[in-house]
Parts: C-alpha cells; structure tokens; sequence
C-alpha cells in the first residue's frame, strides 16, 4: 500500500508509523486510518519488530478525526458504514505493543487513537481533550468508555462534558500518560522504552499485553484465572528457560521469541 498521510520506518526492532497530514493538525481522515491500520498491522505480522512507536508532530499528535470529512455526512451514512469502525478497529488487532509518542494536541479522535495505544508518554507540550461536544457530538473511538477507566469517572465527565484540556502534568497525575519527557526528548525516550520492550520475550510480552488488556473485559476472578494459566504458559517456552539460566549465571538473557 501507497501512504500518502503516515511515514513508517524500522530503527533496530522497533518500528515507527508517524501521522503525517501537519497542515491539518494531523486531522484523522478516512485515508490515514486505513493506512494507520496497514502499518501497524505489517509490523505486527513482521519477525523483525518487537515493539510499535506512534506519534505525530510537534505541535499535534492528533486533533481529532477530520472534521471536514465527518461534517456533511448524515445518520443513514454513518450507521450504514458503522462510521470509524472499519479502519479504527484494526488498531485493536495488534497484538504486539504499541506506545504512543504524544506531543501537542492529542483531542478528540487523537486523545482516542493515543488510548488505543498500551502505554502513552507525554512530552511536556502535550494537551489532551475530548472536545467533541462543541461540534454537537460525542466521543465515538472509545473517548466516553476508555477516559473514565484510565483517570476515573468524574475526570472523564469534567473532561467530555465541559471540552477542557489537560496539560501534561494533570494527565499523568490522573494516570491518563505513564510518563513526561522533554519535548525535544520525547522519540528518543519513546525509542529506549520500546527497545526494551522489543529485547524482551515475544511471545512473552504479547501474554502481558493480551493478560493486562483481560482486565478491562472481564471479573478479577476470570481475569486472575486467564492470568494464571498463561503464566504457566511462558513455562512451556524456551526463553523461560533462558531468562532464569541467564539471571543464576548473573549474565544478560538471550531472548529468541521461542
Ligand atoms: C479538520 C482540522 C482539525 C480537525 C485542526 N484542523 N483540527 N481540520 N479536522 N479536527 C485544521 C484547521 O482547520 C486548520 O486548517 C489547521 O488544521 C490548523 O488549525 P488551527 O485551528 O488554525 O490551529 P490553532 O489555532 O493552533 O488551533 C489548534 C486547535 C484547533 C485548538 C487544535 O485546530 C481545534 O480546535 N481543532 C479541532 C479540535 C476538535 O474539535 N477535535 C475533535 C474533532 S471530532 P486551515 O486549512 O484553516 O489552515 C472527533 C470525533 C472522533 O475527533 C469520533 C471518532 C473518531
């Protein structure tokens, strides 16, 4: 597939899909999605990518899906496509992490396609929102469900109820981001935390990501059960093995994704 709205990249294991329509703030339009979808999708069936990095620009990871694109259309065209489902649902068919890389605005569909992602750092310019309620619409990616889980219900309300933004430092006093960074710091701090990631046990490192998604979907009980038996799992592979030889004989483990 031609991109015309993302560039995509591979630095040692890690791969990068950068959203790239900066004249429009990185306005989310049809196009873009579908592209996003493909790219992450590509590295996540790729051997050699062991962890996806997510940004935008400078001044905007995302300020929402295109506007323009969503203002004509009308209830039957919107039910009819089931209207962001197609493209936007694949970002959940990635089984490898990905971690968002958010400076500027993250609003609207961008704060969603940002807590699509498993984990978001934060440069210290970011600014997160769902301001959709000025344009007489909801949150329609997952803003009026994921927000309440990850900074709790009444910031989630203040939040899609009055459009206010949050700075970087109130997103990661309420747990929204899991760090800040500099700016001018925030890809090469992305890149370490995902060549950490990517050197660890693939198959080890989906588990995680597959078992601490459980936790949203399900009771503690299930989800301790689900837990638990792919704990037992990881003792079926070879870099179990590897990773407890290598800590007895005090040297670094050799993961081979087996
Ligand atoms: C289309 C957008 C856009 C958007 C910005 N632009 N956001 N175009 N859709 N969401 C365009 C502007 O029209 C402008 O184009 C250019 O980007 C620069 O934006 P400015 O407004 O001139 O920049 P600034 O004054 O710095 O203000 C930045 C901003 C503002 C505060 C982020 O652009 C803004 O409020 N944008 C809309 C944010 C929003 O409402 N997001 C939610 C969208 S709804 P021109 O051509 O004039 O230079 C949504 C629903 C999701 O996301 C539903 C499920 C997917």
């Amino acid at each position: 597939m031609q991109y015309e709205h993302i560039l995509v990249e591979t630095r040692g294991r890690v791969g990068l899909v950068t959203l790239n329509r900066p004249a429009a703030l990185n306005a989310l339009n049809d196009r873009q999605m579908e592209e996003l979808g493909h790219a992450l999708l590509a590295f996540d069936g790729s051997d050699d990518v062991g962890c996806i990095v997510l940004t935008g620009s400078e001044k905007a990871f995302a300020a929402g899906a295109d506007i323009t694109e969503m203002a004509g259309l009308n209830y039957a065209d919107v039910y009819k496509s089931d209207f962001i489902t197609r493209n936007w649902e694949q970002i959940r068919r990635v089984r490898k992490p990905v971690i968002a890389a958010v400076a500027g605005y993250a609003l609207g569909g961008g704060c969603e396609l940002a807590m699509m992602c498993d984990f978001i750092i934060a440069a210290d310019t970011a600014r997160f929102g769902q301001p959709e309620i000025k344009l007489g619409i909801i949150p329609g990616a997952g803003g009026t469900q994921r927000l309440p889980r990850a900074i709790s219900k009444s910031k989630a309300m203040d939040m899609c109820l009055t459009a206010r933004m949050m700075d970087a430092e109130e997103a990661e006093r309420a747990g929204l981001v899991s760090r800040i960074v500099p700016a001018d710091r925030l890809l090469d701090e992305a890149f370490a935390a995902a060549e950490v990631i990517a050197a660890m046990s693939l198959p080890t490192v989906m588990m995680i990501k597959e078992s601490v998604n459980r936790a949203y979907e399900t009771t503690l009980g299930e989800g301790l059960l689900f837990e638990r038996r792919l704990f037992h799992g990881t003792f079926a592979t070879e870099d179990q093995k590897e990773g407890m030889q290598a800590f007895l004989e005090k040297r670094l483990p050799s993961f081979k994704g087996v």
